[in-house]
């Protein structure tokens, strides 16, 4: 049996993402910078992070906050410089916590230089850098599919008089990963910053770097008469010597953690991707937000759920990589709304929703990723119009809601629950104004809970969700069992409890969370011999759960 001394320091740790944009300004400007995420790395140490994943902050035109990389090599000057990231990498070293970089490869901006020459006609060294097509007979795109941000997928060039495929924004065109050139530039990438010393990537949208042999038409799956572009190249066969291809040049022979946005794969196929056989050690499968939101991901079309949707995702996940690989446990990051409403069905104060859900999360069998605010109890933010948001997705998926018969209201609402901006709003650091973001003006609004729901609040206030979270990652750091033991779901057809069971050589603990707002029961059985660690109300009876209440039970 697999104890804490077989894991290596990225299986024993908890991970933090970043969005340096909305962490901190030290420079008055209204944007984060690099300076201001070393400035906070003891307070990340007080969370028991080992390891923090940073969002883009290559030089960018910031049409996608840095999804849209013009180059790999530069530091954004907005974040700051290459000695203010060096300075990161090492001051983190110091205090145990590593760097993990974001690496865009399926696209970049079209403002990279490789674009720039690709664009400019079809015989030159890059013009087969990027995907190009030549136009139907009657002009129009290659085919009807539809970008992720909306519109198609297909932008016309002028100089080629070609089309180019971009899978999300038109700014960011999609590199031809079967060019060999190709991949050496993005191997050379990736070298560059672990020979840096970063501890790790998270490689986006990675399941989309593979073509279909032959560009088709798809059936229309929206008013527009269009075809998601997800559903006509996602996961295409062959995309994995790709990914191997790169494992044997960049991961191999490092101590670093390489972890997959890999929307489109499912748990039956995480076997091939991660593990003894795959080609990362970690993997972001999105089958848990795809509950609330629905498969598609069409906002104003939700998708109706029940508790026992969301554990049995869960659990399959969690049973997929139980032998082979490991899992990335999260609720949260820049691409979600808050969780406490995402993943919530009922009534009930946000702060006792955080603490429930924090302790399904960090209870959890494999590496917990948390996502800035979420250990503060963050919910989503009440935009009034359409103009408020920023987020380039946001006022596509509001012009595709109005273009399939929705209302401006319902459009907005549906915004409203789902916005990428809700995970965005700049992180809250203490009552002052702008929540110490900034002493500049903000670029995205600060939530208007500001006052009660930040790190120095929350510092001093013994029941708040940061001091639970602290709590928690200390006992998950401490105890054999919560990091090395298996993961047994326990109640599995409750609508009200989400419990499960994690058991060690010599130690188990039980995690009961009722995600409900109306008592519960269980049998007292499942802690039989066991002690009460860890309890969001404190004392609890055993036998019966308060509405939110989560309690965690373990061997002495
Ligand atoms: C996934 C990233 O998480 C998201 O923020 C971005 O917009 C797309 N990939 C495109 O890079």
């Amino acid at each position: 049996m697999t104890t804490a001394a077989d894991l290596t320091w990225w299986q024993k740790t908890i991970a933090y993402e970043v969005y340096p944009k909305s962490f901190l300004d030290t420079r008055g400007q209204g944007t984060g910078t690099i300076a201001g995420i070393t400035s906070k790395l003891d307070y990340l140490a007080s969370l028991g992070v080992g390891a923090i994943w940073i969002t883009p902050f290559y030089k960018s035109p910031m049409v996608d906050n840095g999804y849209d990389v013009q180059d790999y090599y530069q530091i954004d000057p907005s974040f700051g410089t290459m000695e203010d990231m060096d300075e990161l990498i090492a001051r983190g070293r110091e205090k145990g916590i590593r760097v993990v970089m974001d690496l865009v490869f399926n696209h970049t901006s079209e403002e990279c230089a490789w674009f720039k020459e690709s664009r400019k006609s079809r015989a030159n060294a890059y013009a087969d850098w990027y995907i190009w097509s030549d136009a139907k007979p009657d002009g129009s795109e290659p085919t009807n599919w539809r970008s992720i941000f909306g519109g198609s997928a297909w932008a016309w060039c002028e100089e080629r008089q070609q089309y180019y495929l971009h899978t999300f924004a038109p700014q960011q065109p999609d590199l031809n990963w079967e060019n060999p050139a190709v991949r050496k530039a993005l191997f050379d990438v990736a070298n560059f910053w672990a020979d840096k010393g970063a501890g790790g990537f998270r490689i986006d949208a990675i399941t989309y770097i593979k073509k279909p042999a032959v560009f088709a038409d798809g059936p229309a799956d929206g008013e527009d008469g269009m075809y998601a572009v997800h559903a006509a190249t996602a996961n295409t066969p062959g995309i994995l010597d790709f990914l191997h291809e790169f494992k044997a040049a960049v991961r191999d022979g490092r101590d670093i953690f390489m972890v997959g946005e890999a929307n489109g794969v499912a748990a039956d196929e995480l076997g091939d991707w991660v593990g003894t056989n795959g080609v990362f050690d970690l993997l972001f499968e999105f089958s848990h937000t795809h509950i609330p939101m629905g498969e598609a991901e069409i906002w104003c079309k939700p998708a109706q759920w029940k508790l026992t949707d969301l554990k049995r995702v869960l659990t399959a996940s969690q049973k997929a990589t139980a032998t082979n690989g490991w899992y990335p446990a999260f609720f949260e990051n820049h691409d979600q709304p808050r969780s406490t409403v995402n993943f919530f069905r009922c009534e009930g104060s946000t702060a006792a929703k955080a603490k429930a859900l924090g302790t399904v999360l960090l209870m959890q069998r494999g590496t917990p990723f948390l996502y800035q605010g979420e250990e503060l109890g963050y919910s989503n933010r009440v935009w009034g119009s359409i103009d408020e948001f920023d987020d380039l997705q946001t006022r596509s998926q509001y012009e595709f809601a109005l273009t399939e018969g929705f209302t401006p209201e319902q459009a907005l609402a549906a915004c409203n629950r789902f916005s990428r901006d809700n995970a965005r709003t700049p992180m809250q650091w203490d009552a002052s104004a702008h929540a110490g973001f900034t002493t500049g003006t903000p670029w995205l609004p600060v939530h208007a809970d500001y006052a009660e729901v930040n790190v120095e609040a929350e510092s001093a206030d013994p029941d708040s969700v940061l001091n639970w979270y602290r709590r928690l990652a200390e006992l998950r750091l401490s105890r054999d069992e919560l990091l090395a033991g298996s993961y047994e779901e326990l109640m599995a057809d409750s609508e009200q409890i989400y419990a499960y069971r994690r058991a060690g050589e010599t130690s188990t603990a039980v995690m009961l969370a009722n995600l409900s707002d109306e008592a519960a029961t269980y049998d007292a059985a499942l802690v039989e011999g066991l002690e009460l660690l860890a309890g969001t109300h404190g004392a609890t009876e055993v036998g019966t759960l308060r509405p939110l209440e989560a309690v965690v039970f373990a061997t002495k």
